[in-house]
């Protein structure tokens, strides 16, 4: 835009200056030629705010020609100092939002992720039951993330500064991508940075309150239910908005912890009791955070733990070779082990593949109503 601009600037200048030296009567000729300049672009839905300012004073300094003998020769330095008005005008805006911009900088620096998340491959093989599921999963996060992108604002913010400038809104502001969308803390603060714990709906002990392997298996009669009960709370755990942007695991600006904001309760008849996170990455062998809260990361990266159950074992091998959900009850309460897989969206953080085992949830399910 910096680029389209000085060159129809210099264009203006040459035709305005050039119609002050032929023409005999050259206001009309002059200022019509402005108007020319400052509003054309606009028919291509382009506005050029520096042209514009160039235009207004080149327009105005037509007063001068009507000093005697020595008016026409005056126009041309200071048509020159006038359209360098113009920009000093933007320029001093434009320099103002770059200081904006280092603020933010510091306010969402690079940080490495390295000393948070293990080295160790992650990789059994991909082992998918369905793997339309994690296609339908994808989509669903990325138009979480969809627009407008943080994770592109974060990205141009530290890697595209030159570029910001010179596609300043300063210097031409354009639909149809011609100049790239706002950056701003309002635009970079996420989702939800600072919402608070949430408690678990009807915390219950699985160990003392075991509604077991023994059960049916309820997926038999409400999958599709309790597949979306578990698709809720895997896209708000995760949080797509808070990923930031990841150049590579050392450099990630702007990541938000993952955290559950509620209760994910879509269908009736069943509604969470709790929902327990089994750690396959942090720990070296799979267990379960202990809290009385839904799994925000924050807080359970020094939660006390506590080994898998019975049922949580069998959930876990079942997820292993494949499997989703793993849920077993009765018609009143319910179990439910789901796999939290790597999507293509993970993959920067998490190394692995996409389908790989990162976690899973541990449900306590009751149903109303039955
Ligand atoms: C921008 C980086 C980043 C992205 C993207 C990311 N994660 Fe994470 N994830 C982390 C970090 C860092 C941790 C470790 C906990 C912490 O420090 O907050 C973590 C922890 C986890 C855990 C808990 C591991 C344990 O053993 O306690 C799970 C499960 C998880 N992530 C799943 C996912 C899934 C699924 C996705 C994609 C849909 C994803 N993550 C995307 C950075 C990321």
């Amino acid at each position: 835009m910096l680029y389209a601009s000085l060159v129809i600037s210099l264009i203006l200048l040459l035709v305005v200056n050039w119609i002050v030296a032929r023409s005999e009567h050259p206001v009309p000729g002059a200022v019509f030629c402005c108007l020319g300049f400052a509003l054309g672009p606009g028919c291509l839905m382009v506005i050029f705010p520096a042209v514009m300012w160039q235009a207004g004073l080149l327009s105005v300094s037509l007063l001068i020609l009507s000093v005697p003998r020595r008016g026409k020769r005056l126009y041309r330095p200071l048509s020159c100092v006038v359209t360098l008005i113009a920009y000093s005008i933007l320029i001093h805006d434009i320099l103002k939002t770059q200081h904006e911009f280092a603020e933010l900088r510091l306010q969402f620096p690079y940080e490495s992720l390295e000393g948070r998340l293990p080295t160790r491959p992650i990789r059994e093989g991909p082992l998918l039951s369905d793997p339309m599921r994690l296609e339908n999963l994808e989509s669903k996060i990325e138009r979480e993330v969809w627009y407008p992108s943080r994770a592109d604002s974060l990205q141009r913010l530290h890697e595209h500064s030159v570029d910001q400038f010179v596609n300043s809104a300063g210097f031409g502001i354009g639909r149809m991508g011609f100049s790239t969308p706002r950056i701003d803390a309002e635009s970079l603060k996420g989702a939800d940075a600072d919402t608070p714990p949430v408690p678990q709906p009807d915390y219950f002990d699985p160990a003392v309150d075991s509604a077991g392997a023994a059960h049916r298996d309820i997926s038999l009669w409400d999958g599709p239910k309790i597949g979306r009960i578990h698709e809720l709370a895997v896209i708000d755990f995760v949080n797509p908005r808070g990923f930031g942007f990841t150049k590579d695991r050392q450099h990630v600006a702007g990541f938000q912890q993952h955290r559950m904001t509620k209760s994910p309760d879509p269908s009736d008849p069943w509604k969470v009791a709790r929902i327990d996170l089994i750690s396959l990455l942090l720990h070296e062998s799979p267990l379960a955070y202990v809290s009385t809260d839904l799994p925000r990361m924050n807080e359970l990266r020094t939660a006390p733990t506590r080994p898998l159950d019975a049922f949580e074992e069998e959930g876990l091998k079942s997820l292993r070779v494949g499997e989703d959900l793993y849920a077993r009850g009765t018609g009143e309460k319910a179990r439910m082990v789901g796999a939290i897989r790597a999507t293509k969206q993970c993959l920067g953080c998490h190394g692995g593949g996409r389908g790989d085992l990162l976690g899973a949830f541990s449900y306590g399910l009751r149903s109303e109503g039955r």
